[in-house]
């Protein structure tokens, strides 16, 4: 496939570099900024614009992956016939594409991707499709790109998005407050590497709410309340050990 690419951010950095493994030839990246197109486009051997008015409309895949903001404010920037167009949001609707082609759809990677990571491991990638036409399309290509592809609709994207957010942003928000934590009080936080990956491996053999461990679940209120001493000093992180400390002692 001829491929376009919108956008020169994580998720198109990403997807270019793994449509090139796939034997895809890509002829040309679009961004806002000039700059930003040209990093790209450099890396890929490639056009670049910043312009839609100068679209190679040759290519056989559009693939716009800006972020969601900006898709949803995409006033029919470009048409390119029946040529297949797909964006990588979750939580927008593919019908924000509809006057763009007759044949669009999404290609949504359920991952948590950053251009300068790039060996990220596992990427399912959740198609949806305006007609059994286009999703079929989108599914082959898809498939070049990685082997795990499922269907999904607009509402099933946006609930797995929410589910997303909660299981992967909101832990890495604590882990990197806890880092913070950890380097004010001078203890090592790659020390807890160990322990942050058991309780994910453990996640494929059971379910979460079985094997939940601590002082919450134990009801140590002595530990609890050492602990959020300590937390004075820190309102963000002692307000976040109630809120969760509450939802666990709940959820029993
Ligand atoms: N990163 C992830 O983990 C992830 C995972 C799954 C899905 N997604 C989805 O993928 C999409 C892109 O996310 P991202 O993380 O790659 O975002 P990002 O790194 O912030 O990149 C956004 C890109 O959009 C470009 N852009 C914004 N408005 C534009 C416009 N009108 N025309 C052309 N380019 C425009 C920006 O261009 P300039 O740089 O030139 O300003 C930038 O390259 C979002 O819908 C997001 O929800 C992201």
């Amino acid at each position: 496939m001829r491929v376009v690419m919108i956008g020169s951010g994580n998720v198109a950095t990403i997807f270019s570099r793994l449509i090139k493994k796939g034997g895809h030839t890509i002829l040309q990246v679009i961004s806002k900024q000039l700059p930003n197109a040209k990093t790209l486009a450099t890396e890929l051997n490639c056009d670049f614009s910043d312009n839609y008015g100068a679209l190679n409309k040759t290519a056989d895949i559009y693939i716009i992956a800006i972020n969601d903001d900006s898709l949803n404010k995409l006033d029919n920037p470009f048409s390119v016939g029946d040529k297949l167009v797909v964006h990588t949001a979750a939580s927008v609707s593919k019908s924000v594409l509809q006057n763009i082609s007759a044949n669009y759809g999404v290609l949504y990677p359920l991952q948590s991707l950053r251009k300068e990571i790039p060996d990220t491991v596992g990427m399912p990638l959740l198609i949806d499709g305006n007609s059994d036409h286009a999703i079929q399309l989108i599914q082959d290509f898809a498939l070049s790109i990685s082997p795990i592809v499922s269907k999904a609709n607009d509402e099933q994207r946006l609930k797995l998005h929410i589910a997303a957010i909660i299981a992967n942003n909101f832990t890495n928000h604590l882990f990197s407050l806890t880092e913070e934590f950890c380097k004010n009080e001078k203890v090592d936080f790659k020390l807890l590497l160990p322990i942050i990956n058991e309780t994910t491996r453990r996640l494929s053999t059971h379910s979460p709410a079985d094997v939940q461990t601590g002082p919450a679940i134990r009801n140590d209120d002595s530990t609890i309340d050492k602990h959020l001493a300590i937390l004075a000093n820190y309102p963000k992180l002692k307000n976040l050990y109630r809120i969760i400390t509450d939802s666990i002692r709940t959820n029993r």
